[in-house]
C-alpha cells in the first residue's frame, strides 16, 4: 500500500524553515508515504460572494487535496496563532458547504519556530479548526519543533539526529493513522 500526502506549509517565505521542515520531512517518511507540497500562495483571498464561481487557482488546490489520501500541515505560529495564509487555505478548501475538500482526509500537524515553544500555540489553533473540517487528526506524537533557526544545514537537512529519528518516528506513526481512519 501508498498513501498520497498532500503537505500543506503555512508560510509563503523563501527561506521559510517550515518549508525546509517539509522537504526534510518528504526525504524521512517511509517508502509507504508520497509526500507531496499543494501551495497555497496563489489562492486568493476567500470572498464569500464568489464561492459558486471559483478561480482555476481555486479548482486546482481543491481538485489537489481531493486526490490525496491524507493532509500533512507543516506551520508556524504568528502570533500564537495560525498564519492568515493557511486559514484562507483552509476556508477555502472547505466550500461551498458540501463540497468540501477535507472531509474525512486523516491529517496531522507539525509547528517549526524559532522560539523554544515551538509553535504550541498555532497547532492547537489548528487543530480546532481541522475537527470543524472533519479532518481526524493523529493526536500523538505531537511535534513542537522549537529552534527551528539552528535544525538545518546549508543543503537543508537536519543537523540533530535526535530530532530526524523523532521524525521518523512521527511519519510511521501518521502511517498506521492514516490506515486506520481512511
Ligand atoms: C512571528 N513569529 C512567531 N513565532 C512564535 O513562535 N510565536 C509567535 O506567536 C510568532 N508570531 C509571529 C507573528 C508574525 C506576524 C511573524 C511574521 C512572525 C516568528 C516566526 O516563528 C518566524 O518568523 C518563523 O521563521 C516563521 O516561520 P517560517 O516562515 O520560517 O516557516
Amino acid at each position: 500500500k501508498t498513501y498520497n500526502v498532500a503537505v500543506v506549509v503555512g508560510s509563503l517565505r523563501k527561506d521559510s524553515m517550515n518549508r525546509k521542515m517539509a522537504h526534510a520531512l518528504i526525504k524521512l517518511a517511509p517508502e509507504s508515504l508520497k509526500l507531496s507540497i499543494v501551495e497555497i500562495g496563489e489562492l486568493p483571498l476567500f470572498n464569500q460572494d464568489h464561492e459558486e464561481t471559483p478561480t482555476p487557482a481555486i479548482s486546482d488546490f481543491k481538485q489537489k487535496i481531493k486526490a490525496a489520501n491524507a493532509v500533512l500541515f507543516v506551520t508556524p505560529e504568528y502570533n500564537r496563532s495560525v498564519p492568515g495564509v493557511l486559514k484562507n487555505a483552509i476556508d477555502t478548501g472547505s466550500r461551498p458547504y458540501g463540497q468540501s475538500a477535507w472531509s474525512g482526509k486523516p491529517g496531522a500537524v507539525v509547528s517549526v519556530s524559532p522560539g523554544a515553544v515551538g509553535g504550541f500555540g498555532a497547532n492547537h489553533h489548528l487543530r480546532q479548526v481541522l475537527a470543524s473540517v472533519n479532518v481526524p487528526t493523529m493526536p500523538q506524537p505531537e511535534a513542537y519543533i522549537g529552534n527551528g533557526n539552528k535544525l538545518f544545514d546549508a543543503n537543508g537537512d537536519i543537523t540533530e539526529q535526535s530530532t530526524a529519528d523523532f521524525l521518523k518516528k512521527f511519519l510511521i506513526a501518521f502511517d498506521l493513522w492514516i490506515e486506520r481512519n481512511i
